[in-house]
C-alpha cells in the first residue's frame, strides 16, 4: 500500500520545500510537485498548512529505570506511547548492567524489558566497573551493532566510575571507533555535599540544587574533555545545563577535538526558582543535574545558536509523587529525574522557534538530524529524501494547549512544564510508512499492539 502526502512543507535541517511526498514500502520513494498526477491509486494525505517533519529522534531516555523507590513511571510501552504524541518516532535507551553481569547479557535482559515499545529504539550499553574481559565485551557490542556508550561521572555508590576505570573505558571505546556518553558531575565532591547537608539536618528538596553546583558540573566536564582527548575517544557530553560547562565544550571543539553536546528543554526554560517551596511543589523538579539560573538557560540558547550544542533529548526518566516520597525525610533518596518525552518538540517550537531563537529547520537538526548522525542512523533517519525511512510527522503549528499532568500521555501524576503554554502539535505519526497517530490521537491499531 502507498501514501501520497501533498501539499505539506517538508521541513529538513538543510533546508524547506514545498513538495509531496510518495511512501512506498516503509520507505521515501518519492519526493516531487503534482505526484498526485501520476500516482491516482495512492492514499492521500492532505498537509495543507501543515509542516512535514522526519520522525523526531530522543537520544536520553530512562524506560523503566530500576530505583530503591520502584521503577520509573514510564515503561517501555506507556513512555513509547507518549514518545508518539509529542512526535518522537524513535528513542534511544540504555543498558545498565548488574554489578558482575556481562554486557551482553544486560543487553539480551533489557532487549526484552523493551519489546513492548512502541517506536523504533536504540541502546547506549553503560559499563559500570572495569574487568579484563571489558574490552573484548566493548568490542562485541560493537560487532553486536551496538555503538554508544554511556558512563556517569556521578552516582558513585552505584553506577558511577573513578577516574581510572573511565579512562580504561575512554581507551576501550576510542580503539573501536564508539561514541562515549558521559553524564558529567564530580560524584566524590558531590556526594562529601549532600552528607553534609544531612548531618547539619538539612534534608528538604532545596538542598539538592545546593549540593549539586554549577561549578561541580563544569568541571567534569574539563576532566572528562581531558581523558576523552588522550585516549583519542569521541566525547558526547549528555544534559549539559550549565553556562560554566559551555566553556570548555567550546574551546575543545574549536582545537578540532570530537565533543558533542546534548541539553534538554528543562535546562533551557525552567530555572531553580522552582526549589521554592515545599515537598509537593519542588520535588517533581529534583533531577541531575539540578535546575541552574536564567543566566545559564540563555547561555544554553546562545550555545544552541551557535552550533555549540548539537542535540536536545529529554532525559525521560519520570516518578510519581508517591515515589518522590520515598526521600521527603532525606533529599539524597528522592528518586532523581523527570518526564518530558512527550513534550520536546512542542515546548522547542514554541519557545524556541515563534521566539525567534531558531529556525523551524534547527528545530529538526537538534531533535532528529544531528541524532541520527552522531548515532549511525543516518541518513536512513534524521531526514526527509528518497530512500529515507517513512518516519513522519505531519506537524501542525497553530494547535495550542496547557501542558498538565491530568492531560498528558506519560504514565505519571506530575509534570514539570505543569500550566505552560505549547503551541502547535503532531497531527499525523507515521512509522515505517504505517499511520500510528492520527488527528492527535493514536490509532486504534496502534493502541491494540
Ligand atoms: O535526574 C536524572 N537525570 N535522572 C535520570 C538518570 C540520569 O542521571 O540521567
Ligand atoms: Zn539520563
Amino acid at each position: 500500500m502507498s501514501t501520497l502526502i501533498i501539499n505539506g512543507t517538508i521541513i529538513n535541517a538543510d533546508k524547506s520545500i514545498l513538495a509531496d511526498v510518495l511512501i512506498e514500502d516503509g520507505k521515501i520513494s518519492k519526493i516531487g510537485t503534482n505526484l498526485q498526477n501520476d500516482f491516482k491509486d495512492n492514499k492521500i494525505i492532505d498537509a495543507k498548512d501543515r509542516y512535514i517533519f522526519p520522525g523526531g529522534i530522543d537520544p536520553h531516555v530512562h524506560m523503566h529505570l530500576p530505583s530503591p523507590a520502584g521503577y520509573s513511571a514510564d515503561d517501555f510501552e506507556t513512555g513509547s506511547r507518549a514518545a508518539l504524541y509529542g512526535g518522537t518516532t524513535t528513542i534511544i535507551d540504555f543498558v545498565t548492567p548488574k554489578k558482575g553481569q556481562s554486557l551482553k547479557e544486560a543487553l539480551i535482559q533489557r532487549k526484552e524489558e523493551a519489546k513492548d515499545c512502541q517506536t523504533h529504539y536504540s541502546l547506549h550499553m553503560s559499563p559500570i566497573e572495569w574487568r579484563d574481559s571489558m574490552d573484548a565485551e566493548i568490542e562485541e557490542c560493537i560487532q553486536l551493532g551496538l555503538k554508544s556508550f554511556k558512563v556517569y561521572m556521578a552516582y558513585k555508590d552505584s553506577i558511577g566510575l573513578n577516574d581510572d576505570v573511565l579512562f580504561k573505558v575512554m581507551q576501550s571505546i576510542g580503539k573501536t571507533g564508539g561514541v562515549l556518553l558521559v553524564h558529567c558531575e564530580m560524584g566524590d565532591e558531590i556526594d562529601e555535599l549532600r552528607n553534609q547537608f544531612i548531618e547539619e539536618g538539612k534534608t528538604s528538596s532545596k538542598y539538592h540544587p545546593l549540593s549539586r553546583p554549577s561549578e561541580l558540573e563544569a568541571e567534569a566536564v574539563k576532566k572528562a574533555i581531558d581523558l576523552a582527548d588522550r585516549a583519542n575517544c569521541t566525547l558526547y557530553i549528555v544534559h549539559v545545563s550549565s553556562k560554566d560547562s559551555l566553556k570548555y565544550i567550546r574551546e575543545a571543539q574549536v582545537k578540532g577535538q570530537k565533543v558533542f553536546a546534548e541539553t534538554c528543554p528543562q535546562y533551557l526554560l525552567l530555572d531553580d526558582s522552582k526549589y521554592k517551596g515545599n515537598f509537593e511543589e519542588t520535588a517533581a523538579y529534583v533531577m541531575s543535574p539540578p535546575l541552574r539560573k536564567e543566566a545559564d538557560n540563555n547561555a544554553l540558547w546562545e550555545a544552541i545558536q551557535k552550533g555549540e550544542i548539537q542535540t536536545i533529548g529529554t532525559d525521560h526518566c519520570p516518578f510519581n509523587l508517591e515515589q518522590k516520597r520515598f526521600g521527603e525525610m532525606d533529599f539524597r533518596k528522592i528518586p532523581n529525574g523527570a518526564g518530558g518525552v512527550e513534550h520536546r518538540t512542542s515546548l522547542l517550537h514554541t519557545y524556541g522557534v515563534l521566539e525567534g531563537k531558531i529556525s523551524l529547520n534547527q528545530l529538526v537538526e537538534l531533535t532528529s538530524t544531528n541524532v541520527a548522525k552522531i548515532f549511525g542512523m543516518y541518513p536512513q533517519k534524521g531526514t526527509i529524501a528518497e530512500g529515507s525511512d517513512a518516519d513522519l510527522v505531519i506537524w501542525n503549528p497553530e494547535s495550542e494547549e496547557v501542558i498538565s499532568s491530568k492531560t498528558h500521555h506519560m504514565n505519571c501524576d506530575l509534570n514539570i512544564y505543569e500550566g505552560l503554554t505549547s503551541k502547535g502539535s503532531a497531527e499525523l505519526v507515521m512509522l515505517a510508512g504505517q499511520v500510528v497517530l492520527e488527528n492527535g490521537k493514536l490509532t486504534a491499531e496502534t493502541l491494540r499492539r
